[in-house]
């Protein structure tokens, strides 16, 4: 994404440097604008060290913006692809709420065609006020996207609201709002299951396996991203992704219990889940301590939840299932696809030391029309792009 990031004047300006170097760690291209104001704060070469593109000032004579005085934020506003004002003072917020272009970054916010997000952060008493709100409500009108301010002690010294939201979810905010939304999944319910489950055998010993969740929850976010609506259910101890609901489970009968409650609620289920097969027959509730001559372990079935869900659905419902297959992939995935009736399974070889942990990795998708092309190599969070748009066009070519 191409990303301008305004900046105004507040303390939280040192924030947007972490901010515009992250975005520029994620692969965005990020042009940052200060405003006088926020030239106090942070200086220009802060700025273009960590992003590599130029920085621009308030005015004509400051930073970048000379070569070409009268059009320049025209081209700023066309080259675009998002703009985030961060930290947002209430200053910027009026001026942009009543159309007011008296410098570099306000021209550009009246100017651009692109999607604008708002990271607000001021004194509670300015945040509150009713002027501030009623400004605010006016951009949400005009499509624009604001990252509530959250609570805390402020540079006044005062506590309460109005402090910048944290960086990593100002950064997730920019990405659900600068991608383009496909419509055969925009405002759809999509159920993910991720990470391991664990089985206690005592209150110390549990059975799990090496699965981190990592798949699943990149998946959750560009699912999100696209438009739909994600619930996650979610083993292990990765942290939740910023706006998808997530409901956190350890075992296998616990995830197919926060499955089933969600079910018939959602438009389709993506089980990325590595749910363990075999739980011990029962969990001692005190530690089980060692005793010669019984060295075995009594182990019963788990429930299989993509089948159970797969089994009890309504028309209309989609199922999605993951294979990690060793050998004669296609054939043991093509297996599963029929026996769990499911819409499409993605078959990914542990063989190659691709899949659990590993950074890149590769999905070939199978349906009843058989092998796709595969998506792949991609480090994790480009893979489950590139299925959601694989699934989204799927669903579209079903319908037309
Ligand atoms: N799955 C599930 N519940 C289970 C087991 C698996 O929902 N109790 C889901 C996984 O999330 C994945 C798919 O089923 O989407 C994997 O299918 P499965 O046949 O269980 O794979 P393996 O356990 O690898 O099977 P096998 O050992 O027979 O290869």
């Amino acid at each position: 994404m191409q990303i301008i990031l305004g900046i105004t004047g507040g303390v939280a300006a040192y924030k947007s440097a972490e901010l515009a170097r992250l975005l520029a760690n994620q692969g965005h291209r990020v042009r940052c604008i200060l405003t006088e104001a926020g030239a106090r704060f942070i200086t220009p070469l802060t700025l273009t060290s960590l992003t590599g593109e130029p920085c621009y000032g308030a005015n004509p004579d400051q930073g970048e913006w000379r070569a070409n005085p009268s059009i320049e934020h025209i081209e700023l506003a066309r080259w675009a692809d998002l703009v985030a004002v961060v930290p947002a003072t209430a200053n910027i917020l009026g001026k942009a709420a009543n159309g007011l272009a008296s410098d570099l970054l306000s021209t550009v916010l009246l100017a651009t065609r692109a999607p604008v997000l708002w990271a607000p952060a001021m004194n509670t008493g300015m945040w509150e006020h009713p002027a501030v709100q009623a400004n605010l409500q006016r951009l949400r009108g005009f499509g624009h996207a604001v990252v509530e301010p959250g609570e805390g002690v402020l540079a006044c010294g005062e506590e309460g609201s109005g402090k910048l939201a944290e960086v990593a979810a100002i950064a997730e905010a920019i990405q659900v709002h600068g991608t383009p939304k496909l419509g055969s999944l925009l405002g759809r319910k999509v159920l993910i299951t991720a990470g391991p489950t664990r089985e206690d055998l005592d209150p110390v010993r549990t059975l799990t396996n090496r699965s981190t969740g990592s798949m699943g929850i990149e998946l959750a976010r560009a699912f999100r991203d696209v438009g739909a609506k994600v619930h996650l259910v979610l083993g292990g101890d990765l942290p939740e992704p910023w706006g998808v609901e997530t409901v956190r489970v350890r075992s296998a009968q616990q995830m197919l219990e926060a499955c089933e409650a969600r079910w018939m609620d959602s438009d389709g289920l993506v089980a990325v889940a590595a749910v363990a097969d075999q739980r011990p027959e029962s969990a001692a509730t005190q530690k089980v301590k060692k005793t010669d001559g019984i060295e075995t372990l009594a182990l019963v079935r788990t429930p299989d939840i993509l089948a159970a869900l797969g089994a009890d659905r309504r028309p209309g419902q989609w199922v999605i299932g993951f294979a990690a297959e060793s050998e004669n992939h296609l054939e043991h995935a093509g297996e599963k696809l029929k026996k769990k009736g499911l819409n499409a399974i993605l078959v990914n070889d542990v063989q190659t030391g691709r899949g659990f942990g590993a950074q890149a990795n590769t999905l070939t998708p199978l349906t009843a029309q058989g092998p796709q092309p595969s998506l792949g190599p991609l480090p994790k969070d480009l893979l489950a792009r590139a299925v959601v748009q694989w699934w989204a066009g799927h669903l579209q070519s079903e319908r037309s």
